[in-house]
């Protein structure tokens, strides 16, 4: 996201510089969205998304009377690409809050122990589980059999991609019969790191441009018009929700719908856990964030739902996101290095990716010598110049960023990149 105004604390701001800073964030909010959704690229990391998202938030609550008829807090995503059928979500797919500190854990709390009226001695069970960073989908089950697979799209109407799900392995296609009537189930589809490293390998050696990272790749995978394409991606399924529900059974709890999830045939991710207090939840996050590393797959956070349904009902939820549930993000790994080169890769198809070749820097364990610019608007975007120091990141991805320069730290005379006109 561009800084810009965004130097300017909200309390700071006039009304007519709070209008024009709410119209800039609706315009790069949908452009992320965009993005993020359709064209699977995203340029920001989550935590600069998250940013936007939620100064958007901050001044519209300082000046209610500016919030725009488009505003992002009312939207979630962008609305599908074409190419799928679409497919109108029987109850929303919704997102989540987030949380980025132990304070915003101990307020979640405390709001859902006032809104439930709960006195202290009460206990307020959370199940803990890793967020997934994958692509979520819907899995609709009539009479025990598959019937229907749908991405989130922008939560209310997404892409039928039927085929596609069919293809992975953690998905049965036949439930027992003591199973629901009608069951959607609901969860993240994702593509572990070794089988991402070798997908893109694969991709290198027939001159395709690579994946930024196992999200983009397990997106892009289920987003395939050919359903044997998807079949070679060995994509992965962990369940955590269900939509509708008829005709059976799920029982009064989180920790028990996981537990017949695994009968019926789903995954569940093992780390999962049932706590009993604030402490307990943090302590989950920390162990966790420890074995992120580790992990054959991507996590960007632990999310924290309420245990009981009863409860989870009471809470309902707020125009994105229920109120029983928040995810606690990881904060993104960075460092600063200087910028020593741009290298243009042109790709098969004559796509050109710009490539930072940086000075040699640790980022989250591992030693980053190179990054990514995207392309050619995005160098121009956040001026990045050859000579520059830069702070790189890496978030859940593979490819580490290039977040920003730091103008302070600018030689005299480093000139605006130019980007090569063959
Ligand atoms: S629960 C109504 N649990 O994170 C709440 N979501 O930022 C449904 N995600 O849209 C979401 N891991 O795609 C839930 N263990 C998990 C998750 C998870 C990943 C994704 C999901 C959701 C997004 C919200």
């Amino acid at each position: 996201m561009s800084e810009g105004a965004d130097a300017k604390p909200v309390e700071a701001l006039n009304e007519a510089e709070a209008a024009a800073e709410l119209a800039r964030l609706s315009e790069e909010i949908s452009r992320h969205d965009m993005l993020y959704h359709q064209k699977d690229a995203p340029q920001v990391s989550d935590a600069e998304y998250d940013r936007a998202r939620r100064r958007n938030a901050a001044i519209e609550s300082r000046f209610p009377a500016l919030i725009r008829a488009d505003s992002p807090s009312a939207r979630l995503g962008a609305a599908p690409a074409s190419g799928f059928a679409k497919i109108r979500h029987s109850v929303p797919m919704l997102s989540l809050g987030n949380a980025f500190n132990a304070d915003d854990v101990h307020r979640f709390y405390a709001r859902i122990r006032r809104m439930l009226e709960l006195d202290e001695g009460s206990p307020l069970e959370m199940v803990g589980e890793p967020k997934i960073d994958g692509l979520s989908i819907t899995a609709r089950y009539e009479s025990q059999r598959f019937v229907q697979g749908a991405t989130r799209g922008d939560g209310q109407v997404g892409e039928d991609v039927t085929s596609n799900i069919k293809t992975v392995k953690d998905i049965p296609k036949v439930l027992p019969t003591h199973a629901p009537q009608v069951l959607e189930v609901r969860g993240e589809i994702y593509m572990s790191k070794p089988d991402f490293a070798a997908l893109n390998r694969r991709r290198f050696e027939e001159g395709e441009a690579p994946f930024a990272n196992p999200r983009n790749a397990s997106a892009g995978s289920v987003r395939q018009l050919v359903p044997l394409v998807t079949a070679e991606r060995r994509l992965q399924f962990f369940a955590y929700s269900c939509g509708k529900v008829e005709g059976g059974n799920i029982g009064t709890t989180h920790w028990a719908f996981l537990d017949r999830l695994r009968d019926w045939g789903f995954m569940t991710n093992p780390l999962a856990q049932l706590c009993r207090s604030p402490d307990e939840v943090l302590a989950l996050y920390d162990r966790i964030a420890g074995e992120r590393g580790t992990l054959p797959y991507d996590i960007d956070g632990v999310v924290y739902k309420v245990n009981r349904f009863d409860y989870q009902e009471r809470l309902g939820f707020v125009s994105r996101a229920p109120r029983w549930a928040i995810a606690h993000k990881f904060p993104a790994e960075q460092a600063e290095t200087v910028l020593n080169d741009i290298i243009i890769q042109v790709g098969r198809t004559g796509t050109l990716t710009p490539v930072a070749h940086l000075t040699p820097v640790t980022v989250g364990g591992v030693v980053v010598s190179r990054a990514t610019l995207h392309n050619e608007d995005e160098i121009k975007r956040k001026d990045v110049r050859i000579g520059d120091t830069v702070i790189i990141q890496r978030a859940g991805d593979v490819i580490p960023q290039v977040v920003e320069a730091v103008k302070a730290k600018r030689p005299k005379g480093a000139k605006p990149f130019r980007f090569p006109a063959k």
